[in-house]
């Protein structure tokens, strides 16, 4: 797990400064995460058990760092996800956009 967290911060770093598309994110988010949270887009899950995302987007505690800092580390409740450095900034450029905080 370690050697994947290292993994993952040597790619973001090769990554350098690329601009992450918010709608990549809701793809990945579509698809890997709308089973257990209301990502903003799509029919409604039945026994979703995350918040939603434009609810997590609006606390205040909740910026782009703090959601790549969140979806790098694995959460005690979420089984261990596993996602590219891309991957990572895309949702969480999306997460941000739901909530009025995108960049655009
Ligand atoms: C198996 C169910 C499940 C999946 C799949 C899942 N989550 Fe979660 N997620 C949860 C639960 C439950 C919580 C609330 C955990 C808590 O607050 O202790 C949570 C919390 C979060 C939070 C933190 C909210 C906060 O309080 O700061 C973020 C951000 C998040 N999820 C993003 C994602 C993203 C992005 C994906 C897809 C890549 C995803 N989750 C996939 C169940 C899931």
């Amino acid at each position: 797990m370690l050697k994947g967290l290292i993994a993952g911060l040597a790619m973001c770093a090769a990554a350098g400064v690329a601009l992450a598309e918010p709608a990549d994110g809701r793809k990945v988010a579509q698809a890997q995460c709308a089973q257990c949270h209301d990502v903003g887009v799509g029919p409604a899950a039945a026994g979703r058990e995350g918040p939603s995302f434009a609810d997590i987007a609006k606390m205040p505690s909740t910026t782009e760092l703090s959601l790549k800092v969140f979806l790098r580390s694995s959460h005690r409740n979420m089984p261990n996800l596993i996602l590219t450095a891309d991957e990572v900034d895309a949702l969480a450029a999306w997460i941000l956009e739901l909530g009025g905080k995108g960049r655009s």
